[in-house]
C-alpha cells in the first residue's frame, strides 16, 4: 500500500494551521475594530458612573449585540469571562509543527541551496530557530525601551530589523527557507506577545477585580500595544503564507526586497482600516492608492528582464530536452528515480517532448526568471542552463 504518511500528516497540520490562524486573525481584527469604533457613554450617566469607557451596537446573525468596554475592571467579576489565547498557541504549535516537518525534517530539500550556502542541516536548523528566539528578544527589549513611546519610530525601525533578518536569512537559506522564517519570527513574536505579556496583563487585571482593588491600568494598556502591533503584522504575515505559490517573490534574486516592498503594501491598508475605524477614513483613504500603486511598483521591479542578444544562436530543443531530463526528471517524471517525490511534485512530469512544450511557461516561471526550480537545487543546475533555456524560450520555445 502507498500509504504517505508524511503527506497527510503535513495536509493535517496546514489544515489545522489555516483554521486556528482565520480563528485567531478574525478576533484580532474583531477586537481592534471594536475597540476603535467604542463611543464613551453620555457623561455622568449611569454607564459612565459604572466605570463603562466605550459602547457599540451591532447587527449580526439575526441578532443585535450590545458591548461594553470598562475603563478599567467592572464592579463585580461575571461568572463566565471568555479568554482568547487558543487561537493564537494552537496556530503557533501547528505552524512550528509543519515548520518542523517541511524545513527541518526536509532541511536538504526546502531549507538549504547550496548555491546559496553551503550549510550542513543542523546548522540551518539552529539559525532557524536561533533566528525565531533572537527576534523575540529584540523585539521584546525594543518594547521595553523609550523607543516604544513614539509609536510611528517604533514602527519604522521595526520594520527595518525585520528586514534586515529578511536580508540575512537569505543570504543563508533558500527563498522559501527565508520566507518561511521572516514568517515564522512574525507569527512567534505574535504569538509570544500572547503568552508573555497580553495574558499576564489580563490575568493581573482580573486578578485585582477579584480582591476589589482597583486595577493598575499599565498592563492592560501595554497587552493592548502588544494587541495593535499584532493587528499589523498579520497581513505581510498572510502574504508571506500564500508567496510559497508565487516563485516570482521568494524566488527573486531581491527577495527579501520584495517581501518589504509587499509587506509595506499590507501594513499601509490595515491602517487604513484602523483610521477608518477611528472615523479618520477621508484622511487615511490616500492610504489606499498609495499601497495600490505600490503593490505594482513592487512588481514592476521585480519584473525578470528578458531580453536576448539578437545575434544568440538559435538552441536547439534537443539541447533543452537534455537539460530538463538531467536537472528536473529525478522528480518530475511519472516514475521519479528520486524517492522522496513520488508521485512527480504538483503532478509536472517531464518524460516526453510534448509534456515539456506543455509547461514552458511555468518552466520560465520557476528556472528562468526566478531560481525557485530545481527544488534547493539539488541538481545543481547552472546559471549556463538557465540563460540556454531562457533563450530557447525568447526564440519562440520550438520544437525544432
Ligand atoms: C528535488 C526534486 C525536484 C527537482 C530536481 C525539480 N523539481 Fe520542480 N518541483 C518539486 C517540488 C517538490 C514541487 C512542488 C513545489 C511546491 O510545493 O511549491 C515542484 C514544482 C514544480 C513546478 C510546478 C510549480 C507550481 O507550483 O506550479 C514546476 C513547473 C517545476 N517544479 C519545474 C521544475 C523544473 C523545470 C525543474 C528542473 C529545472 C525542476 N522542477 C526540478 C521538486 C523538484
Amino acid at each position: 500500500m502507498g500509504f504517505d504518511f508524511v503527506e497527510w500528516l503535513q495536509l493535517g497540520l496546514r489544515w489545522i494551521h489555516i483554521i486556528t490562524g482565520i480563528a485567531w486573525i478574525g478576533a484580532s481584527f474583531y477586537f481592534i475594530w471594536l475597540d476603535m469604533n467604542l463611543t464613551p457613554p453620555k457623561k455622568d450617566g449611569p454607564k459612565d458612573e459604572a466605570g463603562v469607557g466605550g459602547e457599540l451596537w451591532a447587527i449580526h446573525g439575526g441578532g443585535f449585540y450590545e458591548v461594553q468596554k470598562y475603563r478599567v475592571a467592572p464592579p463585580a467579576l461575571p461568572d463566565h469571562l471568555h479568554w482568547f489565547k487558543y487561537e493564537a498557541y494552537f496556530t503557533w504549535i501547528s505552524g512550528f509543527a509543519l515548520l518542523s516537518v517541511l524545513y527541518y525534517f526536509g532541511a536538504e530539500i526546502y531549507l538549504i541551496d547550496r548555491s546559496v550556502a553551503d550549510i550542513s542541516a543542523d546548522t540551518a536548523i539552529l539559525i532557524g530557530i536561533g533566528s525565531l528566539v533572537g527576534s523575540w528578544i529584540i523585539y521584546d527589549l525594543l518594547c521595553k525601551s523609550p523607543l516604544i513611546r513614539h509609536q510611528g519610530v517604533f514602527g519604522i525601525v521595526l520594520f527595518l530589523l525585520l528586514t534586515l533578518a529578511a536580508w540575512g536569512l537569505s543570504q543563508v537559506f533558500s527563498g522559501r527557507g527565508a520566507y518561511i522564517h521572516v514568517g515564522a519570527i512574525i507569527g512567534t513574536i505574535m504569538a509570544a506577545n500572547v503568552l508573555m505579556i497580553i495574558m499576564p496583563g489580563q490575568r493581573a487585571l482580573v486578578a485585582a477585580a477579584e480582591r476589589g482593588e482597583a486595577p493598575d491600568p499599565t498592563p492592560g494598556l501595554k497587552a493592548k500595544q502588544r494587541s495593535l502591533h499584532n493587528n499589523y503584522f498579520t497581513l505581510p504575515v498572510l502574504f508571506i503564507m500564500i508567496s510559497n505559490h508565487y516563485p516570482g517573490t521568494f524566488g527573486h534574486e531581491y527577495g527579501w526586497l520584495v517581501l518589504a516592498g509587499l509587506a509595506l503594501v499590507g501594513i499601509l491598508v490595515r491602517h487604513f482600516f484602523n483610521m477608518k475605524n477611528q472615523g479618520k477614513a477621508k484622511q487615511g483613504f490616500v492610504l489606499l492608492p498609495i499601497a495600490f500603486i505600490l503593490f505594482f511598483v513592487v512588481a514592476y521591479l521585480a519584473a525578470p528582464n528578458r531580453e536576448v542578444a539578437s545575434g544568440a544562436p538559435t538552441v536547439q530543443f534537443s539541447e533543452v530536452q537534455h537539460i530538463i531530463t538531467e536537472r528536473c526528471a529525478s522528480c518530475h517524471a511519472a516514475n521519479p528515480s528520486n524517492e522522496d517525490f513520488r508521485p512527480a511534485p504538483k503532478g509536472v512530469k517531464f518524460d516526453t517532448a510534448d509534456e515539456i512544450l506543455r509547461e514552458v511557461t511555468r518552466i520560465r516561471q520557476q528556472v528562468v526568471d526566478t531560481d525557485a526550480m530545481p527544488l534547493g537545487n539539488l541538481t545543481e543546475m547552472t546559471q549556463e542552463e538557465r540563460d540556454l533555456i531562457g533563450i530557447w524560450i525568447a526564440q519562440g520555445a520550438n520544437k525544432n
